[in-house]
């Protein structure tokens, strides 16, 4: 397969929600192989089928340090079933090049999906651990949410996608969340 065109933040497809898999057949394995070729052109955690402008609930994510083997994960149709704490962590996206900011995300999930060819698996991810956000950030994008919705200053997160060239945050789009708010909150006071 191949190495394709990754969308840019502005560019509506990375807005709209993606539809469920049918069936995961030879196109969907060949979108598979895509967003991996991609990922790993751009070097990304993760890759989401939005992202190459392909509105399908698929996306790939590969933790793995430079020293280790490769290990890819694939989720179609991924469900989180469970998820609680709170982390807050610099995040990017390879649809902002180059820019990252602070967001809050969830330190624990489990993720159930479909694998490369179809069968079903659950995931586990804990500990606020570099997994547990790839999942919740490459699993937003099949709502056509991005990372910035979940920024910690709105402000700040301007600044910087400013010095990239990359539109504002857009303010109807921020999420609130209230729960992960009182966990950092807890953090903080013990
Ligand atoms: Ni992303």
């Amino acid at each position: 397969m191949s190495v394709k065109r990754v969308l840019q933040y502005g560019e509506k497809s990375l807005r709209e929600p993606s539809k469920e898999v049918h069936k995961v057949s030879k196109k969907i394995q060949d979108l598979v192989q895509d967003l991996l070729d991609t990922m790993y052109a751009k070097n990304g955690v993760g890759m989401a089928a939005p992202q190459i402008g392909v509105n399908y609930r698929v996306f790939v994510i590969d933790v793995s340090k430079n020293d280790e083997p490769l290990n890819p994960i694939v989720f179609i149709n991924p469900k989180i079933i469970k998820k609680s704490g709170a982390v807050v962590a610099q995040e990017g996206c390879i649809s902002f090049p180059e820019a990252y900011t602070d967001v809050k995300r969830y330190d624990y999930v489990m993720v159930k999906a479909l694998d490369r060819h179809g069968r079903p698996f659950v995931l586990e991810a804990k500990d606020g651990c570099l997994l547990a956000r790839a999942i919740q950030h490459e699993n937003d994008h099949l709502d056509g949410i991005l990372f910035i919705d979940h920024c910690v200053n709105r402000f700040e997160t301007d600044d910087i996608l400013a010095k990239h060239n990359l539109p504002p945050v857009d303010a109807d789009k921020l999420i609130s969340e209230p729960e992960i708010d009182k966990e950092l909150e807890n953090k903080k006071n013990d």
